[in-house]
């Protein structure tokens, strides 16, 4: 794992963007993995300025997103295939054909869970998955408990999920109590893993995440298993990181780093 302290949220989502945009750059039928969540919006609004100012082409690429609440569709406000919509893919030159997201609508839960995982699989499987990081440790919707080997399927969300979502529901009641989400197993087959985390909500869970044991408490804490992750946060969300000078030393080291240095 290796974590990059960005000195403003600004700079932290800019690298967290550029990484991917030379990703595709250097892959333009890139398979990205992607995630949604307040810290995303700020990356979307990013990526879709690269698009228009510096030609960044999203013609080839394929998503597949993280998760999806179930029983809302995609013209629900809420839900994720309407957020993904809003913030990037009518931003971007993509077809939405190659954008994937489990259908909240799904009756068959199993079936449509299956389906998704067949569907990453056929696509060569993702080159790199974008994360955030939620108040309880989950990558996804893998909340405390989940098997680190656990594969998409519908999941029971936590009161404190619920309590941290639901005031982006215009009736926080009506936020679903369950979604389906790409499994721990299912993330950590990904190539590379990118997580971006910001802000002083986050410090506590990331230092346990990065720098604790690996439990299914903390779910994020199972990406110390993977080669090849990326943590970029900012100062805040880096706060409690007791590793950190460490950190700073490797990324003013690293000659793959240099390019990102300046941003
Ligand atoms: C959400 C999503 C996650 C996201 C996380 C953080 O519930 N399921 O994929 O990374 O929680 O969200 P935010 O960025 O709003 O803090």
């Amino acid at each position: 794992m290796e974590v990059i302290v960005a000195r403003s949220t600004e700079s932290a989502v800019k690298l967290a963007s550029t990484i991917m945009a030379d990703a595709i750059r250097a892959k333009p039928n890139l398979v990205l993995g992607l995630a949604s969540g307040r810290t995303m919006e700020a990356v979307y609004v990013e990526l879709a300025r690269m698009h228009r100012q510096e030609y960044l082409d999203f013609s080839l690429v394929r998503t597949f997103n993280l998760d999806e609440y179930i029983g809302l569709g995609p013209d629900h406000r809420n839900s994720y295939r309407y957020y993904m919509n809003y913030n990037l893919f009518n931003n971007v030159n993509i077809d939405k054909r190659n954008t994937h997201l489990p259908n909240g609508l799904a009756e068959d839960t199993e079936l449509e869970s299956a389906m998704y995982d067949q569907a990453i699989k056929e696509a060569g499987g993702i080159d790199i998955q974008l994360l955030g990081i939620g108040r309880d440790g989950h990558i996804g919707f893998n909340e405390p408990l989940s098997s680190l080997a656990s594969r998409t399927r519908a999941k029971c969300l936590t009161p404190e999920t619920i309590e941290q979502n639901s005031p982006l529901f215009e009736h926080p009641e009506d936020m679903p109590r369950r979604a389906f989400t790409m499994g721990v197993g299912t993330i950590l087959e990904a190539r590379n893993i990118l997580m971006l985390v910001t802000g002083s909500s986050k410090a506590d869970v990331l230092a346990q995440a990065v720098e604790g044991p690996v439990t299914s408490m903390i779910t994020a804490s199972a990406l110390q298993l993977h080669p090849h992750v990326v943590v970029v946060a900012d100062e805040k969300a880096a706060a409690k990181l007791q590793g950190r000078a460490y950190y700073d030393w490797v990324f003013q080291n690293e000659p793959k780093w240099a390019a990102y240095r300046n941003i």
